[in-house]
């Protein structure tokens, strides 16, 4: 089958957009991956998991689990040009594969809908921190400040429609001319000031507990749940399981090294969420906070870091505009999954099909805004709204969709026309890789997953 791109342009029509270049490429992908994954949820969850032997599980699971799944999707992306869904129907015609293309677009609502919640807390810190309010070396005042924030009603839900309208603008500015050049921008600052927050954490008095709870595994820690929430965080913080990185392989030219960009991201997005780690826990053992705090962890130990150093307060506007910018090159990715696909499903202009997609996030991520103040009596599965969207997409629908795509591949394709693509028309000489490659998706990934789900949610006991 020839590329719809070339037909495309041989029929004469207006090519698809895409990214104009291989740096565009990686900061997209990586401004994908890196965001409140990183920052906000790698260290609150590694908390809450014991610390070093969740790493541990994690990256294993990042490298021979999300790592080829990621892979998976850039190449059904790239080989058809299309969003999601169109790249299943494209591949495989009249069967049902395009299903986990339409559960790929409901993920990424249910995901918005928490995920626009904590980046319009990130916006509000900004704020904050201009203002001074969240200056303090007090482990009770930053807490009581981010109480204020969650426990009111419209200053959250005004941050939340602020971000869904901030990122909705961008996106109707298009593929390049919006998120590759927004992203390509700003990675490295946020890069640079992780390591100023680094430096000064480390020298905080009683920064080692803080690294030994990050570097030295207590393997009495794991279980299965634990297991279950790592794999989760891989498929989360890589921006694996729902068609964000099919939709960013669309736009990939024939020439981009996909095996190579995969482990570039992976290997930058890991570097990212360590070095958060080190800006977090030393500050949690010198100020005397819990590291198992929640999705509050971030929002008060930062503040006590940078308000225990000079110039704090010029660093913390810096650090969580930083934040917010990473949020943003995240939603971009999370955003453009439905948005391609009513556009080149429904030809729906660009404009309105975004506008709705955001409209319809607004609603639903209000369910997550309010759900520890006006819908706190409301709990599904002994979850309120915001831990169930967390829960369901991360430690469900991700991994669920990951075992789809790599049965895709490995099972459904076959290795001749996944090596086309993944070798550029065998111009690279990567066959040892693809082999190793195509080991973990036609085998080992689903498998793993499938045992991890079942058991984590409790269907299967050993
Ligand atoms: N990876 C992003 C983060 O770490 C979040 C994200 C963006 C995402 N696109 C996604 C998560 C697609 C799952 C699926 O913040």
């Amino acid at each position: 089958m020839q590329d719809t791109w070339l037909q495309d342009t041989q029929l004469g029509k207006k090519p698809r957009e895409g990214f104009s270049s291989s740096v565009g490429v990686i900061a997209a992908t990586l401004g994908s991956a890196v965001g409140l994954g990183n920052i906000w949820k790698f260290p609150y969850v590694t908390g809450q998991n014991g610390g070093a032997a969740f790493i541990l599980i994690y990256l294993i699971a990042a490298l021979l689990i999300s790592a080829p799944i990621m892979l998976s999707e850039l190449m059904i992306g790239r080989k058809t040009h299309a969003n999601a869904v169109g790249a299943f129907k494209t591949l495989a015609k009249h069967e049902p594969w395009f299903l986990v293309g339409v559960s790929g677009v409901i993920s990424s609502f249910l995901i918005m809908a928490f995920y626009s919640c904590v980046a319009g807390w990130v916006f509000s810190y900004v704020f904050k921190a201009v203002a001074g309010t969240i200056e303090s070396t007090s482990p009770q005042q930053t807490f009581a400040v981010f109480q204020t924030l969650v426990n009111g009603v419209g200053e959250p839900l005004f941050w939340q429609l602020f971000v869904l309208a901030f990122t909705g603008t961008i996106i109707m500015a298009g593929v390049s001319k919006g998120i590759e050049r927004v992203t390509k921008a700003l990675m490295p600052i946020l890069f640079v000031l992780l390591l100023i927050v680094d430096i000064r954490s480390l020298t905080l008095p009683g920064a080692s507990q803080g690294l030994k709870f990050l570097f030295q595994p207590d393997f009495s820690k794991i279980s299965i749940s634990v297991i279950l929430a790592a794999l989760g965080l891989a498929f989360f913080k890589l921006s694996v399981g729902m068609g964000t990185m099919t939709t960013y392989g669309s736009y990939m030219g024939e020439n981009e090294n996909l095996p190579k960009t995969v482990l570039t991201v992976m290997l930058s997005d890991t570097l990212v969420s360590i070095m958060a780690g080190i800006a977090i826990f030393p500050a949690v053992y010198a100020f005397g906070f819990k590291p198992d705090a929640g999705p509050s962890l971030l929002f008060i130990t930062i503040p006590t870091v940078f308000s225990s150093m000079p110039f704090g307060r010029f660093f913390m506007i810096l650090f969580f505009i930083l934040v917010a910018v990473a949020a943003t090159g995240a939603i971009l990715s999370l955003l453009e999954v439905p948005v391609a696909y009513i556009v080149e499903e429904y030809k729906i202009s660009r404009r309105m099909a975004t506008l709705g997609t955001i409209m319809a996030i607004a609603l639903v991520g209000s369910t997550a805004t309010l759900s520890t103040t006006l819908l706190s009596q409301m709990h599904i599965f002994g979850k309120n709204f915001f831990d169930l969207y967390d829960f369901v997409t991360s430690n469900i629908l991700l991994p669920l969709g990951g075992i789809f795509f790599a049965i895709f591949v490995g099972w459904r394709w076959g290795f001749e026309d996944m090596f086309e693509v993944f070798s550029n028309h065998g111009r690279l000489k990567n066959e040892g890789l693809a082999r190793i490659y195509f080991i973990l998706v036609k085998f080992f990934a689903p498998v793993a997953i499938a045992l991890v789900l079942l058991t984590g949610l409790g269907f299967i006991q050993f």
